[in-house]
């Protein structure tokens, strides 16, 4: 029987580059801190200047840039390949105020979501996979909220829900250059983005503590159970795995 490769063996990340989208907080930063750990070379791509420190701690490169904009986000996927090769790409950025109700939403407001929940992650899919000619893998973070909706959150349950589509449709066209395309749909993650909303959840009627009360395996979810899935799948653990959204819930959705 041939003998398997030992797991530190099989996530051996080193000469590997990855980009990760707003990777300077919350689920982000413990992905970029996971792949790091398995010797990955990590450039974080996030709008927020601040995370320059964060960056440094985390031994990563920074990219200080919006990815809904065509040049920022061109400039950082080039970074993160160091003008070469690019092998992971983790579309992390992403926002969730929560929506209200359908009869008060503006156009402008389910614009803005889409435009970055979905359609950056398209176009920093296809800036990256240009740097991907020795194949890759792709990680899309959609959101429980794709599967299960939810009153009051319409607009993110929408965007969440396309995340999972792309990834199908970027899976088959890419899996000929053997660049695989997963996405995760965490649930309830406490990270500082989750924090800011809570309230306004509450006051539309999504309690953020009862939800994690309410799973069962009662855990409390931290942005390391995304990373771990995360680095599951840009490894070569998931070299078979293509096309395929993994819930990491706590059993939320079962
Ligand atoms: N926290 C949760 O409970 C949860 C659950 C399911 C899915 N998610 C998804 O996980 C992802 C990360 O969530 P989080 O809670 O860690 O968020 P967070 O708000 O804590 O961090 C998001 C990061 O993205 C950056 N960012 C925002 N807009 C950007 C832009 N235009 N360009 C570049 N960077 C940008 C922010 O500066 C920040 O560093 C999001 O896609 C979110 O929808 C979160």
């Amino acid at each position: 029987m041939a003998i398997l490769p030992t797991i530190t063996e099989m996530v051996d990340l080193n000469g590997k580059r990855a980009l990760v989208t707003g990777g300077g907080k919350g689920i982000g930063a413990a992905i970029s801190a996971r792949l790091v750990e398995a010797g990955a070379e990590v450039t974080i791509a996030d709008i927020d200047p601040n995370i320059h420190e964060a960056a440094e701690e985390l031994s990563v490169s920074f990219a200080n840039c919006d990815i809904t904009v065509p040049e920022q986000l061109q400039a950082a996927v080039r970074q993160a390949a160091n003008d070469s090769t690019l092998d992971i790409l983790i579309n992390n950025a992403g926002i969730y105020p929560p929506t209200g109700p359908i009869l008060e939403v503006s156009d402008e407001f389910v614009t803005r979501m889409l435009d970055l929940n979905v359609r950056a992650q398209y176009s920093a899919s296809r800036e990256a996979v240009n740097y991907m000619s020795n194949g890759g893998s792709i990680v899309n973070i959609s959101s429980i909220a794709a599967l299960r909706g939810g009153a009051s959150i319409t607009a993110y349950s929408t965007s969440k829900a396309a995340v999972i589509g792309l990834t199908k449709a970027f899976a088959n066209e890419l899996g000929p250059q053997k660049i695989r395309v997963n996405a995760i749909a965490p649930g309830i993650i406490d990270t500082e983005g989750l924090d800011e909303q809570k309230e306004a959840l509450k006051e539309d009627g999504i309690d953020v503590y009862a939800a994690i009360a309410a799973n069962p395996l009662k855990l409390a979810g931290g942005p390391d159970y995304i990373a771990r899935a995360a680095l599951f799948l840009a490894s070569d653990l998931a070299e078979f795995i293509t096309g395929h959204l993994l819930v990491v819930d706590s059993g939320s959705t079962a």
